[in-house]
């Protein structure tokens, strides 16, 4: 693989993605319709390749060759000669499905068409498309540059090949890969989102204070973070929407929003991203 897409580059995750691919060397095209939205998104690019080279982490040469890999294209055309495209854009099926299509039109028949998707149905994007064995999750984490994970996600469809390519691909940005089956959550969420869940519902049910929460765990288990922190860092309202999927999907209690959750959304308290959530935030 030399040339990379990404669909929804000016988000979080899809700037993230833009930048890993570029600094490992590939040619990456960024999609997006809205030129004000590539703009920022190249200069959050920079600004972050210059706090690495600040750091010392990469030299300005290295800063300077990965931002001459990165191209934006206002067209889905633009991404015809990509061997693979991850969609990173809105946490929304028929959206995401909606831009599997468009890309299973424009791109090549041998190209791989990847999703960043956290907790939607990978096959059900893999039916939108006439290619369903070469449709698979690379599911990153935020940041994506830094953080050491990838969860490499097979359907049921999937092909052994473009499940081999996709952690190739994994292993080729330096990340340490994980298989996972396309169900929601995959290993991380499954086993995060019960327990933010329950450190909510304890602060709910009045067992304890919210630092109290967080000092146990990372005093006593030695967490860098606890519990509610890192919900506030995640956002409520992504907590609760992929809570709600994966009890829709599983109708398992444990994954049942508590009702804090849903009246703190409700107020608009969404965590870091709106100043307040569990903490405040200035
Ligand atoms: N935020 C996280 O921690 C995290 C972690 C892993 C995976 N994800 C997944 O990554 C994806 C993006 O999440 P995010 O947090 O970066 O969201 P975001 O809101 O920051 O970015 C969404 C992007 O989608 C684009 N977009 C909106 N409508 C579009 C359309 N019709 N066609 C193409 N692009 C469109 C937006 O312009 C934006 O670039 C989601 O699927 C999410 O589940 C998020």
């Amino acid at each position: 693989m030399k040339k990379v897409g990404v669909v929804g580059f000016t988000g979080v995750m899809g700037a993230g993605i833009v930048q890993l691919c570029a600094q490992s060397g590939y040619e990456v095209v960024g999609y997006s319709r809205d030129p004000e939205r590539t703009r920022k998104a190249l200069a959050v690019i920079e600004k972050h390749l210059g706090r690495l080279v600040d750091k010392e982490k990469i030299t300005a040469e290295d800063k300077a060759a990965a931002l001459s890999r990165i191209s934006a294209t206002d067209e889905m055309n633009g991404l015809a000669a990509c061997d693979l495209v991850i969609e990173s854009a809105v946490e929304d099926m028929n959206l995401k499905k909606s831009v599997f299509t468009e890309l299973d039109g424009v791109c090549r028949p041998d190209a791989i068409l990847a999703t960043n998707t956290s907790s939607l149905s990978i096959i059900d994007l893999a039916m939108a498309t006439r290619r369903p064995n070469q449709v698979l999750g690379l599911h990153f984490f935020n940041p994506a540059p830094l953080m050491p994970l990838l969860e490499v996600v097979k359907t049921i469809a999937t092909s052994d090949e473009t499940l081999e390519a996709g952690k190739a691909f994994g292993e080729s940005l330096g990340k340490t890969i994980i298989v996972a089956r396309d169900a929601p959550g995959y290993i991380v969420n499954t086993l995060l989102i019960p327990y933010l869940l329950n450190a909510i519902r304890m602060l709910d049910r009045g067992q304890a204070g919210h630092e109290d929460i967080d000092t146990a765990i990372k005093a006593g288990l030695n967490y860098p973070m606890g519990p509610l922190q890192v919900a506030d860092y995640i956002g409520l309202d992504s907590l609760l929407f992929i809570a709600n999927i994966m009890y829709e999907e599983s109708k398992e209690p444990q994954y049942a929003a508590p009702p804090l959750l849903k009246k703190m959304v409700t107020a608009g308290w969404l965590g870091r991203k709106s100043g307040k959530g569990f903490y405040e935030y200035r």
